[in-house]
């Protein structure tokens, strides 16, 4: 098995599937494809998961250096390899150190970052925001909404703007995918909660530009017309392999 410097493995895990690649990270382009396992609930569970997971990609071609760190993305705030907050996920890996946990069960170094730190550094970086210099905000609106703060290509992590207040309610329960399939909004009146939510966000953050991603920016044609700011908003362009992409990146 050829093992090639420049490669790691990026794991994403998300409320309903564990996403993975190998990632070169000297250009971040993916050297396979990204494959998943469901998540089960568990977080001794997650991490045998994990654990079959490494052992399947360093048993493939091309495969990352054997003993190589492993990005993680992680649905939490992510402080030093602790898991700080646990607001979409069990409440067990509240505290919980995930970077020594995943790290025992994979017997590897494992660098755990914030789902939307993963995924906003790559899309920041090498989709919708290459180029773009200053401040780049990616909101990634799924189960929860997840932000990713870029500063001329550097992340700045744990920004948690999903949870700003806004009329007494946190964004997110309002403003997220899951909360227009609740609530049963059509995409017009998505795009009203959608822009009310930006404009609050634009007047706090003053970024350059503001990219869209999660699941729901690939329908971008049915609510993003409707959505009126002075920041340029566009959708995301990597979709389901940005996490996987981030986090690998984040490893080096
Ligand atoms: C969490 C964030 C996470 C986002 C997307 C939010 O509820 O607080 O840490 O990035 O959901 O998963």
């Amino acid at each position: 098995m050829t093992a090639h410097a420049s490669l790691r493995l990026g794991i994403d895990i998300g409320g309903t599937a564990i996403k993975y690649g190998v990632v070169d990270t000297a250009t971040g382009v993916l050297a396979g494809p990204i494959d998943q396992v469901p998540t089960p609930s568990t977080p001794a569970e997650v991490a045998a998961a994990l654990r079959g997971i490494s052992e399947t990609v360093q048993s493939l071609e091309p495969a990352p250096p054997p003993n190589s760190a492993v990005g993680v993305a992680f649905p939490a705030i992510i402080r030093r390899g602790r898991a700080c907050s646990a607001a979409n996920i069990s409440q067990e890996w509240l505290g919980m150190d995930v970077n020594a946990f995943f790290g025992a069960a994979l017997e590897r170094p494992i660098h755990a970052l914030n789902d939307a730190d993963a995924a906003g550094l790559a899309e920041a970086s090498l989709g919708a925001g290459q180029g773009r210099d200053g401040a780049v905000l990616v909101l990634t609106l799924g189960t929860g909404i997840g932000s990713a703060m870029v500063v001329d290509g550097r992340l700045v992590p744990n920004y948690e703007l999903g949870h700003l207040e806004i009329g007494g309610a946190k964004a997110e329960s309002r403003a997220s995918a899951v909360a227009r399939e609740r609530d049963g909004l059509d995409w017009t009146e998505y795009a009203v909660r959608l822009q009310e939510y930006l404009r609050h966000v634009e007047m706090l953050f003053s970024p350059e530009l503001i990219i869209l991603g999660g699941g729901i920016s690939v329908r971008h044609g049915d609510f993003l017309p409707h959505v009126q700011l002075d920041t340029p908003v566009v959708p995301a362009v990597l979709n389901n392999s940005a996490g996987v992409v981030g986090a690998a990146l984040a490893v080096v």
